[in-house]
């Protein structure tokens, strides 16, 4: 009995103790999730920088840095939970600041990016966009080619003057950079985009609007980024696109934008007709002439085209020669005063493309000097949402095909 009892005190005992172990070994458990639920509050020297950046801001009328505050009163002390500031969760380095002005321009912040933001050597993700920040100076700070862990740099419609600091060219990480739309001061330019060629990563690139007008060489120096998918050069005052190139290094390209720059010779001595991984290609306003290159015609991946607004002073018309037959992928073919005459109902059998299932969506001949009938099959352009087939000289019945096109 003495020992029964002995006996059960120990199973007792070890019962106990098993479950004190399990306890023990649950209680990181809550540790963790208490862990994910607050990470690791901000290291000081970085909050430090980040209120030297918001010191630096003069203005601030859509408030995005009011809760930036150092003060435990109503402020937020852990800066990682700042408006805009990211930090990794498992290190508590700030990794994004995404301080983007989402208002309209009278909510910009104003004032200059302070040289404080170098602390924060971690930081992958920076968007100052829409803001004012150039201070007087009035120059993209040289020192944020510092920050060199950068991937992301938007310090798009930043109104700046004189040239792109060649310094981001130290920002070997970079992958999206977009300098677009700051030219509101049109008083910027820049000579050299050679430093471009050191972003080995880059993926996107939008200097929409920045003054490249004497870079003779960006043909080159784009060539030298093979990485590249999205290339935005709208607006650069660039002064053509006729260079030769040896051999096409932009495999990966998908985007590229060249429209509204006056190019001013024959469209078919642009460089990039061969880029055939090209599925959005905007030529707008290019100023371009003389016949459509016969290599677009090779350019399957297309899905959108725009050769809208391109003629010279001399205002040649031309007559549709390439076959976009197998351009399968197309969904919007914009040839708006394109200065296109013929016949359209050839156009329409031998041009445009014919694939099944037809996914061209948009097709705009607005403007040209078309002439004859719409061909009966145009019903067969099934994908169709907007066909604007305005001044032109088209004559005859709709077809009653156009009927089945329920989408329009
Ligand atoms: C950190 O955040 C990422 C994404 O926000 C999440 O996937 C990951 O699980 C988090 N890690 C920890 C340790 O909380
Ligand atoms: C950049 O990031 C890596 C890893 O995230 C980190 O080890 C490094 O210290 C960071 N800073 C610099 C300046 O490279
Ligand atoms: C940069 O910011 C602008 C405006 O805030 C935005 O439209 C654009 O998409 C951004 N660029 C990238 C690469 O995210
Ligand atoms: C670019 O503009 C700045 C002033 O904005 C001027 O000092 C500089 O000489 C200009 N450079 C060129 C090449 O025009
Ligand atoms: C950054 O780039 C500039 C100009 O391209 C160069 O002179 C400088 O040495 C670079 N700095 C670093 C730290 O690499
Ligand atoms: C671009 O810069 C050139 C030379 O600096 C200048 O002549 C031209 O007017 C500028 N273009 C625009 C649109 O500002
Ligand atoms: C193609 O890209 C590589 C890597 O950037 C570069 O070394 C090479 O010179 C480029 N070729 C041409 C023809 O630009
Ligand atoms: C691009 O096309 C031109 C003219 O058709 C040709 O000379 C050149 O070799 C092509 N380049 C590549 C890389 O295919
Ligand atoms: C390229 O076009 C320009 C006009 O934009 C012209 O002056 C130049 O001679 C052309 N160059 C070649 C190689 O065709
Ligand atoms: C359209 O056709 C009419 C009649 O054939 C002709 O007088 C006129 O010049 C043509 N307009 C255009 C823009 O071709």
């Amino acid at each position: 009995m003495h020992r029964l009892a002995a006996a059960m005190l120990v199973s007792l005992l070890c019962c106990f103790l098993f479950i004190a172990t399990l306890k023990a070994q649950q209680q990181p458990q809550p540790a963790a999730s208490d862990n994910t639920a607050s990470p690791p509050s901000c290291i000081p020297h970085e909050r430090d920088a980040l209120l030297a950046f918001k010191h630096a801001v003069t203005s601030d009328p859509a408030g995005l840095l009011t809760s930036w505050r150092r003060d435990g009163g109503h402020g937020e002390q852990d800066c990682c939970r700042w408006r805009g500031v990211r930090c990794s969760n498992r290190t508590g380095h700030v990794h994004e600041l995404r301080l983007r002005n989402t208002r309209e321009e009278a909510a910009a912040m104003e004032g200059k990016i302070s040289p404080s933001l170098l602390a924060l050597d971690h930081l992958e993700h920076l968007d100052l966009s829409w803001n004012d920040l150039t201070g007087p100076s009035g120059r993209l700070p040289e020192f944020l080619g510092s920050l060199k862990n950068l991937s992301y740099l938007n310090l798009s419609s930043i109104p700046f003057y004189g040239g792109l600091p060649p310094q981001f060219g130290n920002l070997s990480r970079m992958q999206y950079l977009d300098l677009s739309n700051s030219n509101f001061r049109g008083d910027t330019n820049s000579t050299d985009l050679s430093w471009l060629t050191r972003l080995s990563s880059i993926q996107y690139l939008n200097l929409d609007l920045v003054n490249l007008s004497t870079v003779v060489d960006w043909h080159h120096v784009m060539n030298m980024l093979p990485s590249l998918r999205v290339l935005h050069l709208s607006d650069c005052s660039l002064a053509s696109a006729n260079q030769s190139l040896p051999h096409l290094n932009l495999t990966n390209l998908e985007e590229l934008d060249a429209s509204w720059n006056s190019f001013d010779h024959p469209m078919v001595t642009s460089w990039f007709w061969n880029i055939t991984s090209l599925r959005y290609l905007y030529l707008h306003a290019t100023s371009m002439y003389g016949q459509f290159p016969d290599a677009l015609g090779d350019m399957t991946s297309l899905q959108v085209l725009d050769l809208s607004y391109n003629y010279n002073n001399d205002e040649k018309y031309r007559i549709m020669t390439t076959d976009l037959k197998n351009l399968c992928n197309l969904e919007v073919l914009n040839l708006d005063w394109a200065l296109l005459y013929g016949d359209i109902a050839e156009l329409f059998r031998n041009k445009l493309p014919r694939c099944s299932p037809n996914k061209l969506q948009e097709l705009d001949l607005n403007w040209n000097q078309l002439t004859g009938m719409l061909p009966r099959w145009i019903g067969q352009l099934t994908s169709l949402v907007i066909l604007n087939l305005g001044r032109n000289n088209i004559t005859g019945s709709l077809p009653i095909s156009v009927g089945q096109l329920t989408g329009l």
